[in-house]
């Protein structure tokens, strides 16, 4: 029998249908569903009864020169692929009646906000944690899954649930690729086949910063931006926003005695396409 998957447009109706829930992993989206999405719900199975999933494309995490009105949006063929995925509910609230008019509470990322993606993205991550707090409050969920992919986003979920005390157990997910290293995306659709080669830089950077990890962080740094040279070299060029090597929880830049965990992150873009991804490279 295929599982049928409901959906639940307004937040009354999400309130009558939870009602048939059990425990919930909830998986926050902006639709234009892709693999890497899916194996978030897989994953997503393995921690509760339910699986939610929230397809909002959230209009106050976008800059003014962002892409907003053009982000890809797709929802048939998501609701399809939560049906196949044995997502129980789908939740696709509108932006009227996520924010009405009068709202004025927002919530703040605080410094960590204002690095790297932020720093290229202001006010993004109050965008995102804003909405990420609304969707924990409207779904209650007991477990949460984010990727891996948005590095900096899932550390700042962390920080927010354990800074105001949120009861959800946040799960983080490894990063899907395309056989040839390229990060899955819904903005990797906006790519030409030119632009796509070009955006094959960012992942090898990471790769080759990662295999000197025995050498230590400058010279991870170093093997990165060789290949980032490279690609501001290329046809069309990648024109970087970052290079960074952090701590994963803080997103501070790690110094040379660092030991353990660190991420080495990179954002830049080809074309009119903002391309992010990180890989963790690990100090002895
Ligand atoms: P979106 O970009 O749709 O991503 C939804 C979730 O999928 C995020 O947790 C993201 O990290 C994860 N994801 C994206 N690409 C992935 C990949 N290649 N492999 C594994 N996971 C991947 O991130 C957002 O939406 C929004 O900011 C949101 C959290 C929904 C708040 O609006």
């Amino acid at each position: 029998m295929s599982e049928a998957v409901r959906i639940a447009e307004t937040r009354e109706r999400l309130a009558e249908e939870r009602a048939a829930l059990g425990t919930v992993a909830l998986v926050p989206t902006m639709g234009a569903l892709h693999e890497g999405h899916r194996s978030l719900i897989r994953l997503a199975h393995q921690y509760a009864d339910d699986v939610v999933v929230s397809v909002f494309v959230n209009p106050l995490q976008f800059g003014p020169d962002e892409d907003f009105s053009r982000y890809p949006r797709t929802f048939d063929a998501d609701v399809r692929a939560c049906a196949e995925e044995g997502v129980r509910l789908v939740f696709a609230p509108s932006p009227e009646e996520m924010y009405t008019g009068n709202r004025q509470v927002t919530v703040s990322a605080g410094p960590m906000g204002d690095v790297l993606e932020g720093e290229f993205r202001p006010g993004h991550f109050d965008g995102v944690l804003t909405v990420v707090l609304k969707l924990f409050n409207l779904v209650r969920p007991q477990v949460a899954i984010f990727g891996q992919k948005d590095a900096q986003q899932l550390a700042m979920i962390r920080r927010m649930v354990a800074d105001l005390d949120v009861p959800v157990r946040v799960v983080g997910a490894p990063t899907m690729r395309e056989p040839d290293g390229l990060a899955l995306s819904s903005r990797n659709r906006y790519l030409g086949p030119e632009d796509r080669r070009t955006g094959l830089y960012l992942s090898r950077a990471l790769a080759e910063g990662r295999a000197t990890a025995a050498q230590g962080p400058s010279a991870v740094r170093r093997a990165a931006r060789r290949v980032l040279e490279e690609a501001a070299e290329a046809r069309p060029p990648l024109r970087l926003d970052y290079l960074a090597l952090v701590d994963p929880a803080t997103f501070a830049e790690i110094g040379e005695d660092y030991a353990g965990e660190a991420v080495l992150a990179v954002a830049g873009k080809v074309g009119t396409t903002r391309l992010i991804d990180n890989m963790s490279v690990t100090f002895l």
